[in-house]
């Protein structure tokens, strides 16, 4: 992991650092370019002068030996107009600084962007999303890979950010720490999203959990295939029917709040397929691999719950991971069957490749017991989602307004987007069973929303939001896969959100 740092200090301080700082197009340069212009005696100017470097957005040019100076590089990076300077600016800058250290040895940096002012944005959101900028762009997936590129000594690792105005640096510091913290719940979901179905099977899932189990203020609860029985979960039980692999439910309680164990948890319910073949309604071989990823909500919420621990959040959150694969055999569950929830409403399935509402329908009912603040669910629930929200927003739906402005809120500050649908009583129909209270699928129109009243059916008690990450939770270009990790920035910055209303 690259190392991160705040710093007030002057640069001869770190003469073994690429400085980086910017110029907008009008040649008007940042403050701490002017000084580096200043002892290199109109050095830079006059490059500027010559054409060297026009200031569009996220242009760049890299100088060594620069006259009088004693830092060994120089990296001046074009920041457009300044009247035009937004936050979107900032990451392409930070965006393309890092590819630029993937091609060139660059190892260290002493970044002075933070002097760029940008309106409605502090300097703790920029540390902030450097860092997960910069830790995204460098991520490698290679644990099955016998090449594993090494090249640690010659690629960057340090970077050291100028905050030119000592009182913030605490401030700073707390973003680093949150940072830290964020970026290393990413890889963990992003890895274990990323893991194959083979490995990343209910028990290996499950290892994973236990690891948690001697931190403190945290309690492992793992809920096994008989006890689902003896309660009744019977949707949940129907779906890993199928595979090899019993169906489980671990759940990790974190209690953080200074006012004790009763004040009302936040409980987030992660969908947590470890593979989704459709069961007999079974897929179409193409991209069939991908549903490796349909246990990306589960990793979610087992890195959000490592995040909370490690940065002690003063709240309590309980994780539901609902995990369960969906496979074909004669064991299989069917379609026809009619299944009775632990709720008691019966569900006559339709199409055993609409799994994922099963298996949460009984996790929120679970949830009832903890009187919950909020649950939010967060599941790659439907193909239809993608369809409807693409690649850049994920679904949400709620029963609640405030609910929903607060994690809408989350999504514009951490760049992580979530995007509102009407999750209204005119869908419910769709839903219609000749033969049990409902079916489990609603029909190709609206299917993202379907989905969610299906859910809401079940989350009625409570406070509830349902995130739909089917398009957000795996990238899937031509030669490029991975889990992106996401919705961990949002929901992180959710908790922490809630963190401060709190204390
Ligand atoms: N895990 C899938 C949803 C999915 C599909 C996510 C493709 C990302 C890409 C889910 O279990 C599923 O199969 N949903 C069905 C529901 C349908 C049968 C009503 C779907 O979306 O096709
Ligand atoms: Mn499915
Ligand atoms: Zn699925």
């Amino acid at each position: 992991m690259i190392k991160f740092s705040v710093t007030s200090g002057h640069q001869e301080l770190y003469p073994d650092s690429c400085i980086i700082t910017g110029t907008f197009e009008e040649l008007n340069l940042f403050p701490s370019t002017k000084k580096i212009d200043d002892v290199s005696k109109g050095y830079i100017s006059s490059l500027l002068r010559r054409g060297a470097l026009h200031g569009k957005v996220a242009q760049t040019l890299l100088l060594y030996d620069v006259p009088h100076l004693h830092n060994r590089q120089i990296l001046l990076v074009g920041c457009g107009k300044k009247s035009d300077f937004d936050e979107n600016c900032y990451r392409k800058l930070i965006r393309k600084i890092t590819i630029l250290c993937k091609e060139i040895p660059i190892i260290k940096i002493l970044l002075f962007l933070s002097e760029l002012n940008i309106k409605g944005y502090d300097n703790y959101w920029k540390i902030r999303q450097t860092m997960e900028i910069v830790n995204e762009e460098l991520y490698v997936f290679n644990k099955f890979k016998n090449s594993k590129k090494t090249t640690l000594n010659k690629s960057l690792n340090e970077i050291i950010l100028h905050i030119p105005n000592e009182n913030e640096l605490g401030c700073c510091k707390k973003s680093i720490r949150d940072g830290l913290s964020i970026v290393h719940g990413i890889k963990i979901a992003k890895d274990l999203g990323n893991m194959p179905p083979n490995f990343c099977t209910p028990d290996y899932f499950v290892n994973q959990v236990n690891e948690l189990s001697n931190c403190d203020n945290v309690t492992i609860n793992i809920i096994n295939a008989l006890e689902m029985k003896k309660l009744g979960m019977n949707a949940y039980l129907a779906v890993g029917k199928g595979s090899n692999y019993a169906p489980t439910m671990p759940i990790i309680k974190y209690r953080g709040h200074p006012e004790g164990a009763n004040v009302p948890p936040i409980v987030l319910i992660g969908k947590g397929l470890t593979f989704d073949s459709g069961g007999i309604s079974i897929k179409e071989s193409n991209k069939m691999d991908e549903m490796k990823y349909d246990m990306c909500g589960a990793a979610v919420v087992y890195a959000i719950m490592r995040i909370a621990i490690e940065l002690d959040l003063p709240l309590n959150i309980i994780g539901i991971l609902a995990i369960c694969e969906n496979m074909i055999s004669h064991t299989s569950f069917r379609p026809g069957d009619i299944l009775t929830t632990l709720s008691g409403k019966t569900v006559e399935v339709l199409n055993t490749d609409a799994e994922g509402r099963l298996v949460l329908c009984d996790a929120l009912t679970y949830a009832e017991r903890y009187k919950p603040d909020v649950v939010i669910d967060i599941a790659t629930l439907t193909g239809a989602c993608v369809i409807a929200l693409g690649h850049h927003f994920s679904g949400l739906m709620s029963n609640n307004k405030n609910l929903a402005d607060e994690l809408i809120l989350a999504g514009q500050q951490s760049k992580d987007y979530v995007w509102k649908l009407p999750l209204d009583e005119v869908f419910q129909k769709q839903l219609k069973s000749t033969c049990a209270d409902m079916t489990n699928v609603g029909g190709r129109p609206g299917g993202a929303i379907t989905a969610g009243c299906f859910l809401h059916q079940f989350a009625y008690k409570y406070r509830w939001a349902h995130l739909d990450i089917a398009g957000t939770a795996w990238i899937s270009d031509y030669c490029d896969k991975s889990a992106t990790g996401r919705p961990v920035a949002l929901l992180s910055q959710y908790l922490i959100n809630r963190s401060s209303h709190k204390i």
